[in-house]
């Protein structure tokens, strides 16, 4: 009893005091707090994916809020972000749609010192702010295009792609041509990940394409996950489906 009673007592005094301080201190105060607890919780969101990814998406995002830029806060988020990074490991040759601010663009630029990006917009959310908190020699493994995703390679003899990224309009007629521009270019087996993948709203339009397009494929996180395959592939994995309702087993 004694003792509950020694605790209280400096607590007390400390609430006497804080109520002492003026009001726009205490509101200060606040402010700092949460921010703190804002970064820790990103930090603490990233932290598997390197301390250079860590300390450029907390530079980036920073700086966005200070900046009142709104992109920033469409960026991939760092549960998807994480599943990006892992399907892109080996992968060197990146195509993103939907570049918006460029974070997740610089990201995977700064994953790997031998991938490069292509990412594709039609709007210039004033990336370069952003593309100056890498090293030269990030910036100079990405290729902005100012054009929207289904504009296509701009070099019709590049090399074929390796993972596609679609973060653009989430409309459904934008995202199937998108995809029927992209899919001649990508190496057999490449990953093609959709993000804001949802049955529901707020993007119906990513879901509704999917399944107009008749990709097969797996959610992780909130992104979709199909796998190219070639015409002869994806024929003979029809003729293994079919074999589970008793046809031939045999894709031959
Ligand atoms: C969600 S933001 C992209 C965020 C970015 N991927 C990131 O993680 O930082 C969507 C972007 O798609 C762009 N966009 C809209 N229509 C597009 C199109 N047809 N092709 C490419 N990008 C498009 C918008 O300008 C916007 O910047």
């Amino acid at each position: 009893m004694l003792s509950l009673q020694r605790n209280r007592l400096p607590r007390n005094l400390a609430q006497k005091l804080w109520h002492l301080l003026p009001y726009c201190v205490r509101d200060r105060f606040w402010i700092v707090i949460n921010r703190v607890r804002f970064e820790a919780g990103l930090v603490w969101a990233l932290r598997r994916l390197g301390w250079q990814i860590v300390l450029f998406q907390w530079r980036a995002r920073r700086l966005a809020r200070r900046a009142g830029d709104p992109w920033t806060g469409a960026a991939t988020a760092p549960a998807d972000l994480e599943v990006l990074l892992k399907l892109a490991r080996g992968r060197k040759r990146v195509v993103e749609l939907g570049t918006g601010a460029g974070l997740t663009t610089l990201t995977l630029a700064l994953d790997d010192p031998e991938r490069r990006v292509t990412t594709y917009d039609p709007t210039d959310w004033q990336r370069e702010r952003y593309t100056r908190l890498v090293p030269a020699s990030v910036r100079k493994r990405v290729h902005f295009v100012n054009a929207p995703g289904s504009t296509g390679p701009v070099d019709p003899n590049m090399e074929r792609v390796e993972l596609l990224y679609i973060d653009s309009s989430h409309e459904r007629e934008q995202t199937i041509e998108e995809v029927t521009t992209w899919l001649p270019y990508l190496v057999p087996g490449a990953p093609v990940i959709f993000d804001d993948f949802n049955e529901d709203p707020p993007w119906p339009g990513v879901s509704d394409a999917i399944r107009a397009l008749g990709l097969p494929g797996e959610q992780h996180a909130s992104l979709f996950v199909y796998r190219h395959q070639t015409n002869a592939e994806a024929d003979r994995a029809d003729f293994g489906s079919r074999s589970d309702f008793g046809g031939p087993a045999s894709g031959n």
